[in-house]
């Protein structure tokens, strides 16, 4: 698939103060503006999102939310509509990433967020994952049932403006990321799944891999798998994992 790779950037909830989240930010900026192969997309917690992306005025990063409520306002406590986000500078939404699913979001609420954020004009990136793999194949009709309840709502029109991350829940926060070679296969289903639902229309929804990746496992996935991108959590809140991450990208790979 031909433009630029995706790289989301998801801090979680981290750093802890908004001067180290400015400090990280500003080797994030500069890694970005280092190479058109890629696009970045930072997800900060939400308290840091306006201010971030307020102060900036280049084209190579993005803005995003880590999670949004489907309603616009009302009486949710502790939680941010799709339409504040958007207010606040994004343009892309984490919806139903596996540390929101463990806190009991399901594929319902992940069918309402996906709208309220194409309704707000923003891109969902809609996170889909099994816990554990079994012999018999279970774990594919999971993810087949993330993605058919989790884009529900999104009519062929619509079909370009969102994107499917693929985040293993069992690689998340562990050392080693997938294997490039199964990604490649997994990638490949979640694409017929998409073709299945909404035809041609869905050859051009992005799919990212999330899950541990450092520096080895990263250029594989990108060569040998059809991903057109990355969800870096622990490694991107780090500027020198980040940037080290971003170089060898520039570097290597094909684009
Ligand atoms: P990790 O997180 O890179 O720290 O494993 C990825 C994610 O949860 O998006």
């Amino acid at each position: 698939m031909a433009g630029k790779y995706l790289i989301v950037a998801n801090w979680k909830m981290n750093p802890a103060s908004f001067p180290e989240a400015k400090k990280l930010f500003t080797a994030i900026k500069k890694t970005a503006s280092a190479s058109t192969k890629y696009k970045i997309i930072l997800t900060p917690p939400a308290l840091y999102l306006e201010m971030l992306a307020k102060s900036y005025r280049g084209k190579a990063i993005a803005f995003g939310a880590q999670n949004v409520h489907w309603e616009d306002t009302g009486s949710y406590t502790g939680e941010i509509s799709a339409l504040m986000a958007k207010r606040a500078g994004a343009s892309y939404v984490l919806v139903g990433h596996a540390e929101r699913r463990h806190l009991g979001e399901s594929n319902d609420d992940t069918r309402k967020k996906v709208a309220a954020v194409v309704r707000s004009k923003m891109t969902p990136i809609l996170c889909i994952g099994e816990s554990e793999r079994d012999e018999r194949g279970h774990y594919l009709l999971h993810v087949r049932e993330q993605l058919r309840i989790g884009l529900q709502e999104i009519g062929k029109a619509d079909v370009k403006k969102v994107a499917v991350a693929y985040e293993p829940v069992w690689a998340i926060g562990q050392e080693d990321a997938m294997d490039a070679h199964e990604m490649h296969q997994m990638s490949l289903y979640i694409r017929k799944v998409l073709l299945e639902h909404f035809g041609q229309a869905a050859s051009s929804i992005p799919i990212l891999y999330g899950g541990s990746v450092n520096e080895s496992a990263e250029l594989a996935i990108l060569y040998d798998s059809e991903v057109q991108g990355l969800v870096l959590g622990r490694a991107s809140a780090d500027a020198k994992t980040f940037t080290t991450l971003m170089k060898s990208i520039a570097e290597h790979t094909k684009k």
